[in-house]
């Protein structure tokens, strides 16, 4: 059998994303060790409330997720350096990859841009899905990637674990894309198809804060701001095009009415919050907005929280990829993904 190699994980942010990957890495131990050769360890994990613990031998994955299911807490782990915030526990740990899973924000980029630009500056790779530091600080934060000799990917801040900007950067490599227009936000997507189903905006929105698509406060939703970061962070990705989120016209479904959506079948298709980039006279625009999308459209049929993005390439026409954009086991596969390339790119 081929040599096993050692990957150490640092981890901060214990929330939904954190502890289903802390999960994922637990049940998928002996496969990717048979089909990957790796061993990923957990070092370290840090989170703001439910604590910190350190210990570069590894901590007890199973251990963790007990701690935290019972007691809504890490303290009382048993082994390892306890209380250090999430900054100093970057620069201690002996990582060789620090997984960035706190909260987003896409205003300011914090806590994630120090995070990461901690990673970095020490050398070590970065796996994240944040939106809002490759939103806000993309050019800045892949240069220093770049002089540190380390990596940064961040599939999962586009559709979760839904791989599309692996696949726009390895699939379709050296295959321009041209334009894209998709359906990034799902809470926006279950509302406009709660809608077209005889639902008014008002009840579409309650029902989705009783499944939990929506949150309480669901502007960063229905205003399109979710949309529009990762419009910026495919657009970047994939166009080259230096964008930042107030470079991108931006109009939510609030004033999205019933009628609207009968008199969009009338003229057949469906209204959709329609995220999008294109050419124009060399420059790339980019918008967030509801648009009619005709019946025969791979977009139309996307349907309740899934999402989608079709690329327009040069040589293969128009691509459609559809999946999940959320969930803690999704974009915990997400994360593994690339890690997973990590681990290729250092095998190299
Ligand atoms: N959930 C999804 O489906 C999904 C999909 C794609 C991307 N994402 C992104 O992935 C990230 C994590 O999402 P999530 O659903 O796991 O969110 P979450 O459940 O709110 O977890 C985030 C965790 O980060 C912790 N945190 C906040 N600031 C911190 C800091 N300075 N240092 C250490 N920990 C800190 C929070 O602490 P406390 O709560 O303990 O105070 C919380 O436990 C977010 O950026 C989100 O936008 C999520």
């Amino acid at each position: 059998m081929a040599s096993i190699c050692a990957m150490r994980v640092a981890l901060i942010g214990f929330g939904t994303v954190g502890q289903s990957l802390v999960n994922v890495l637990h049940e998928k131990e002996a496969y990717l060790k048979k089909e990957y050769g790796l061993n990923i360890e957990l070092v370290a994990v840090s989170d703001i409330m439910k604590g910190s613990v350190m210990d570069d031998d590894g901590l007890d994955k199973v251990e963790l997720l007990k701690l935290v299911a019972e007691t809504g807490s890490i303290g009382a782990y048993p082994k390892g350096v306890k209380g250090l915030s999430s900054v100093e526990t970057i620069r201690r740990s002996e990582a060789d990859v620090v997984i960035e899973v706190a909260w987003t924000n896409l205003e300011t980029g914090e806590p994630g841009i120090t995070h990461i630009k901690e990673a970095l500056r020490s050398e070590k790779h970065v796996v994240t899905s944040n939106k809002g530091p490759i939103a806000l600080a993309y050019k800045e934060l892949m240069n220093l990637a770049d002089e540190n000799n380390v990596k940064l990917l961040y599939e999962c801040t586009v559709m979760s674990g839904t791989p599309v900007i692996s696949m726009a950067s390895n699939g379709l490599a050296g295959n321009r894309v041209k334009a894209f227009k998709g359906i990034l936000n799902g809470t926006t997507n279950y509302i406009l198809t709660k809608m077209s189903e005889g639902e008014s905006y008002g009840s579409a929105l309650k029902e989705a804060q009783r499944l939990g698509y929506a949150e309480a406060e669901p502007s960063a939703d229905v205003e399109g701001w979710d949309a529009v970061g990762k419009t910026v962070i495919l657009a970047n990705t994939l166009m080259s095009a230096g964008l930042s989120p107030n470079m991108v016209e931006r109009k939510g479904i609030t004033e999205v009415t019933s009628e609207d959506v009968e008199n969009a079948e009338d003229n057949g298709g469906v209204i959709k919050l329609i995220a999008q980039a294109w050419m124009e006279e060399e420059r790339v625009k980019a918008k967030v907005s509801p648009e009619l999308i005709e019946f025969d459209d791979p977009l139309a049929n996307v349907t309740g929280a899934m999402n989608a993005l079709t690329l327009t390439t040069e040589g293969l026409g128009d691509v459609t990829i559809i999946g999940k954009g959320a969930g803690g086991v999704e974009t915990a596969h997400g994360i593994l993904s690339d890690l997973l390339a990590i681990h290729r790119a250092n095998l190299g």
